[in-house]
């Protein structure tokens, strides 16, 4: 072999390599994130996963304090969640035993929870820039491809083989680019498949090339299928209240499912097994069946919603309200399942009209739209305009429109406060509408303007108006069927604040 194949590829790698949001960076904690994330999501995947827990965990230390809860649901969605757990417990380990700074020593960082010689020859390369092949499934194809190794690639003595011929190609500085180089080269040219040689900057130096079996290599034994296993996922439903189970077996362990029966097939059975967790079913509906598929499981799902009277306090799990689902780390595969359950949830959403009087309490759901109008509003406005939007003032804003007319509802789910509504019916109008922070993004704004065009007259122009830095009511309220009808309209200048008023013509029967 040439003796130059790190100088060709580190060129490569400086015109071709990716742009990608965890690079550009020596701070170890990060390139430590990153790599975790990286072991088994892609690369696409990880970019707004890395910037958001980066967001909420800046530093190891913020890691070390937060709850394990909180990391789970950071992670909610990338899977794996043995890493996430492994990541908590290593950012302890970290700040108890080096005081949160990461040693530039390969063997240190490999004592770290969920770092295995993969990851702490990536960390120790690209933070410390020494010199430890990261021996993924890049690297493996490329060397093996590079250097025509023919035998499975599983086997230890060929694992050692190619790890030796990367440790020789090593070059003695950007150690980090290197593997890098390699993990790009690996992703984009040097693919599994076909790979496209003609683009390779190795390929004048590549057995396989010259041997036109690139696209055989490397060589792989067969895996095991994964095993399916048939369950009911069952959302035990009782007064806006969803039964939710802690698994403690090692795969999704410490996350929140909801009860998974196994043997569990027809109406009578999922009534058997409600019953055996100590409640009493009013209904067993089977909703719809979905899969989700691990590295060696199949989980062939059939969901059943299964309202119960009462709440029993049962060993099978807690209870939890919507914004507290909302709150737990929930994985992928029961994904589905919890659509339906804040379905289900949202079937029993009432709108509670406040009335003008005095008596009537205003305050938990003037308190809902304080916390929902700062996040919205908190950055634009002066300080004291901000200041002053307190809960009593926004007490005194909705008591004012109940006493000039309009309809204040408040919008409840079971036991809690979830948002907020005011319609002028004389205006024909929805004059507010704030949903909390903590159930965004679940179909509370949608079907709070359902409810108000039932409740507003549809044989007349109706009116809102969106403020456009939350382009997410806008676009609901266009899916209701408003349409803009003015240009953007400048609220304040400083603060860059636009509105936008639009119009829902009359008659419109969607
Ligand atoms: N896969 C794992 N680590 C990576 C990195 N640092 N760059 C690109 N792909 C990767």
């Amino acid at each position: 072999m040439e003796k130059n194949m790190a100088d060709r590829l580190l060129k490569w790698y400086d015109r071709h390599g990716r742009t990608l949001p965890f690079r550009g960076t020596k701070d170890p904690y990060r390139i430590w994130v990153s790599e975790i994330m990286l072991q088994q999501t892609r690369t696409e995947t990880v970019g707004v996963f890395f910037m958001n827990f980066l967001e909420r965990f800046p530093d190891v230390f913020a890691l070390a304090a937060a709850r394990e809860q909180d990391v789970l649901k950071m992670w909610e969605g990338l899977g794996y969640y043995s890493r996430a757990r492994n990541l908590h417990k290593a950012a302890q380990m970290a700040v108890r035993e080096w005081n949160g700074v990461f040693p530039a020593d390969y063997e240190k960082l490999l004592s770290l929870p969920g770092v295995g010689e993969y990851t702490a020859a990536a960390i120790a390369s690209i933070a410390f820039d020494l010199p430890h092949p990261a021996m993924d499934g890049n690297l493996t194809r490329v060397f093996s491809r590079l250097h025509g190794i023919r035998d499975d690639v599983a086997i230890p003595s060929v694992k050692r083989k190619l790890a030796d011929i990367a440790d020789r190609e090593m070059p003695r500085q950007r150690c980090g680019d290197f593997n890098q180089a390699l993990m790009d080269l690996g992703a984009t040219v040097c693919t599994p498949g076909t790979p496209d040689c003609d683009r390779c900057p190795l390929k004048g130096m590549c057995n396989a090339y010259r041997e036109g079996d690139a696209d055989m290599l490397p060589v792989k034994a067969a895996q095991k299928a994964p095993k399916r296993v048939d369950m009911a996922v069952l959302l035990i439903s009782c007064k806006g209240h969803i039964l939710m189970k802690k698994r403690t077996e090692a795969l999704l362990k410490n996350m929140w499912v909801y009860p998974l029966a196994e043997d569990t097939e027809n109406k009578e059975q999922v009534k058997q097994a409600v019953k055996k967790m100590g409640l009493e079913p009013v209904d067993t509906i089977k909703l719809c069946d979905t899969r989700h598929v691990f590295t060696h499981r199949i989980w062939q799902m059939q969901i059943w919603h299964c309202p119960v009277r009462l709440e029993n306090k049962t060993v099978a799990g807690q209870w939890f309200n919507l914004p507290e689902m909302a709150a737990l780390p929930i994985p992928t595969a029961v994904k589905a399942a919890r659509q339906e359950a804040v379905r289900i949830m949202l079937e029993e959403m009432q709108f509670v009209r406040l009335n003008s009087k005095r008596f009537s309490n205003y305050q938990p759901t003037a308190y809902a739209y304080w916390e929902s109008w700062m996040q919205v509003n908190k950055d634009k406005g002066s300080p004291q305009f901000v200041k002053e939007h307190t809960p009593t003032y926004m007490e005194m804003v909705l008591r004012g429109h109940a006493s000039a007319g309009r309809d204040v509802y408040s919008l409840q789910v079971g036991d809690k406060v979830v948002g907020v509504m005011v319609l002028d019916e004389a205006a024909n109008e929805i004059c507010t509408l704030y949903v909390q922070p903590d159930v965004q993004k679940m179909g509370i704004g949608t079907r709070a303007v359902q409810f108000a065009l039932s409740h507003l007259d549809g044989t007349r122009d109706m009116h809102v108006t969106a403020l456009d830095h939350v382009p997410q009511a806008l676009r609901m309220y266009k899916k209701a069927g408003f349409v803009q009808v003015k240009d953007h309209r400048l609220l304040n200048k400083t603060y860059n604040v636009w509105e936008t008023a639009l119009v829902r013509p009359a008659g419109d029967k969607r």
